[in-house]
């Protein structure tokens, strides 16, 4: 009973919410780097500024983060004494290919990466490996208009063929698309797309996903011809829609709104386009350009497992009336039975649980759930130490209820990594103020602070759940 003996416990990173060092180890410029913190933000991630280099007026948190890049061996030792079984984070391509387009990759790129993972292994550590957290060098922004161009899948194989080789024997499980609907939300942090006056935006955005859908059937391919050890899987921003009430409409929304996620997996692990999205592309008069070959890769390379973040349960009503909440990409209306974090986002133990089973109903592959978490404003005393009972309540809530998607409704499920184990830039605001992590970094949201890591409350907590295998919460 319980979770599996070979449970994967761990916690969750993205290459440019952590690492810094934007313009060492010859990387190149990424659209990640030129987001800034403050109110030019979301215009910058929804493609609707342009933003293409560092300007005088806005700080960019993602320069520096927490400067992982050359602390991520006092990192990786802190996640071992937690027990850590898998480390999940992600590659910075820029780092691999400086500016994309290249023929060969960039040797201290490649070795830098090689070193994480032997730091990992040094500790038993699994690597899980998210190929792009929301990350293109910034050429392919500029030059080819980011994923909106095909040749971005010529790119993105010589990316995933250079790591696949490097890394053989020392990374098994891969990711090929960090949440990969975010690109319906904030199409330049989630696919380097950035739009003309009038353009027709949801034309753009379902082109562009194309190329990644085949990108990630190229991916796995190539994963499991390079070693048949290879596990690749789909990420997916999840999280339920709930109808506002049994209204029949309310309920059909909500419907709708799920599929607009499950759109994509529906690709990724049954292999085709689904009925009711070509549909509306008719409906819409949105024309894909597809070539031959593709009905086929996507058919025949479909994933091995299902991962998705979540954060919340998301609720659905027609009724213009109903109050808007914030939430994780996707708003929602307020669930009058849940309570909230201090950003609004709701918080629902049980729509867990609720999420894992349509998942797992859906396309019966084993699950992993990547990233789940609470950010929150911690207070830390002069010792760097937090008191975080609220973290340790949200998280010991998730993993009951993942526990009982386990052993009432038997899940199959490989591993649970919390998202920003160690603090980490957000990427939603860019602050630093949102914490999750068991370990606090001190530093602030306009980039002062010495750096210095210190353990929280929920360090030891976390520790134990992992000790005992989810029995102690
Ligand atoms: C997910 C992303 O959307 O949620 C992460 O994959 C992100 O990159 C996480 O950090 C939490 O969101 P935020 O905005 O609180 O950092």
């Amino acid at each position: 009973m319980g979770f599996r003996e070979d449970f994967l416990w761990g916690g969750a990173t993205a290459a440019n919410q952590t690492e810094g060092g934007y313009n060492e180890g010859g990387r190149g410029l990424a659209n990640v780097d030129v987001i800034p913190h403050g109110e030019d933000r979301f215009p910058v991630m929804k493609g609707h500024m342009k933003m293409f280099d560092f300007d005088e007026d806005h700080f960019y948190p993602a320069k520096e983060a927490i400067d992982h890049y050359h602390r991520y061996e006092e990192d990786i030792a802190l996640f071992a004494e937690m027990g850590f079984k898998t480390y999940r984070l992600s590659i910075a391509w820029s780092r691999i290919f400086p500016k994309g387009d290249e023929a060969e990759p960039n040797e201290e790129g490649l070795k830098f990466y090689e070193n994480i993972f032997k730091e990992c292994k040094k500790y038993g550590i699994e690597p899980l490996v998210t190929i792009t957290h929301f990350d293109i060098p910034m050429h392919l922004v500029k030059e080819y208009g980011g994923w909106r161009n095909r040749k971005m899948i010529g790119f993105y194989e010589n990316l995933c063929n250079a790591i696949f080789r490097r890394y053989k024997g020392l990374v098994k499980y891969w990711l090929t698309f960090n949440e990969i609907n975010v690109i319906m939300h904030l199409p330049f942090m989630g696919a380097g797309l950035y739009f003309e006056e009038g353009e027709n935006e949801e034309q753009v955005q379902y082109q562009a996903i194309h190329h990644e859908l085949i990108a990630s059937a190229v991916a796995t391919k190539i994963a499991h011809e390079v070693d048949p050890e290879n596990q690749v899987g789909c990420m997916l921003a999840a999280g339920k829609f709930y109808p506002y009430t049994p209204n029949p409409k309310d309920v059909l929304a909500a419907q709708q709104a799920d599929r607009e996620n499950y759109f994509f997996i529906d690709v990724q692990s049954r292999g085709e386009y689904p009925a009711y999205a070509l549909k509306k592309f008719e409906r819409k008069g949105i024309d894909i350009q597809m070539e031959e070959g593709d009905s086929e890769l996507l058919k025949q390379y479909t994933v091995d497992f299902i991962s998705f973040s979540y954060y919340s349960s998301r609720v659905v009503a027609t009724d213009p009336e109903v109050d808007e909440v914030g939430g994780n990409i996707m708003s929602s209306v307020k669930n009058p039975y849940l309570e909230a974090s201090e950003w609004g986002w709701q918080i629902d133990p049980l729509g867990l649980r609720i999420t894992m089973n349509e998942i797992y109903d859906r396309y019966q592959k084993p699950l992993f759930i990547v990233e789940n978490g609470l950010g929150a404003v911690d207070t830390p005393d002069e010792n760097g130490y937090v008191a975080d009972d609220y973290r340790i309540d949200y998280l010991a809530q998730h993993i009951q209820a993942m526990k009982d998607a386990v052993e009432i409704d038997g899940v199959d499920l490989l591993g649970y990594t919390t998202w920003g184990p160690i603090d980490i830039v957000s990427a939603s605001t860019g602050e630093m103020k949102k914490r999750y992590g068991f370990i606090y970094v001190d530093r602030d949201n306009e980039g002062n602070g010495t750096l210095k890591r210190s353990k929280k409350k929920s360090f030891d907590w976390y520790k134990k759940v992992i000790a005992t295998n989810g029995e102690d919460l």
